[in-house]
């Protein structure tokens, strides 16, 4: 009985020794995604492997990074990005790419990636960027870049940047995860489907709701 409950608590031990941070690692030389007719399906823990001896090079390419996303909209900004369902060659690799744009004063909003850390390194303009620790202490920690700066946002941490300058900017940032995932906070908190009950947002957000006024309308103060 002892011996039974020694082996179980030896295993758990091991399962957790081998649970890993970020993607897991290839176990051969590649696996390019198999395409689906929807290309955005998940099987287990990845994508299907392609035969490797039907791998062509185009497999592992993606072209026209150097076209801007289009910055017209609310936030001011645009990502454009290139992952594992832009190079079903990233398969399992642990790792992906975006390019962000942003207007002037244009900003990404405060967002997490599930699964990735992100290093950035801008490539034109100034931007205001910073990410916020865990609930411990949720530490600040900003920045000002320019051309040519790097700077790091931890994995699932809450960043964001913001461009100060009068111009234009251009980011590239590189992601530990084929496909990291984003949760920008605004929109899944205040912009869910269907909506969270107000009661729980009012109560979490400190707020109050004006008098006769709908969900949608509650005051921040
Ligand atoms: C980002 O830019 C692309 C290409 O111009 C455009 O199709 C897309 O709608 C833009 N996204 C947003 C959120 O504005």
């Amino acid at each position: 009985m002892m011996r039974a409950y020694l082996v179980t608590v030896a295993l758990c031990a091991l399962a957790f020794s081998l649970a890993s941070a970020s993607d897991p690692s290839p176990l051969q030389d590649f696996c390019v995604a198999l395409k689906d007719s929807s290309d955005s399906a998940v099987f287990v823990n990845g994508k299907v492997c392609k035969d490797p001896k039907l791998a062509k090079a185009d497999d592992f390419y993606f072209g026209g990074l150097n076209i801007a996303g289009n910055t017209e909209n609310l936030q001011g900004s645009n990502v454009t990005t290139v992952n594992v369902d832009q190079i079903p060659g990233l398969n399992t690799l642990g790792i992906s790419l975006v390019r962000i744009d942003y207007a002037p004063y244009g900003q990404n909003p405060p967002h997490t990636h599930p699964r990735a850390t992100e290093i950035l390194v801008v490539l034109e303009g100034t931007l205001y960027v910073g990410f916020v620790t865990s609930n411990t202490e949720n530490r600040l920690f900003t920045k000002v870049l320019n051309k040519g700066d790097v700077f790091v946002f931890p994995v699932g941490l809450i960043h964001f940047q913001f461009n100060v300058g009068k111009t234009n900017a251009i980011a590239i940032a590189g992601l530990s995860s084929q496909n990291a995932g984003v949760i920008t906070i605004a929109n899944a908190v205040f912009g869910s489907n269907p909506p969270i009950n107000p009661d729980v947002l009012t109560k979490a957000f400190q707020a109050r709701q004006e008098c006769g006024s709908t969900s949608s309308e509650t005051i921040l103060i």
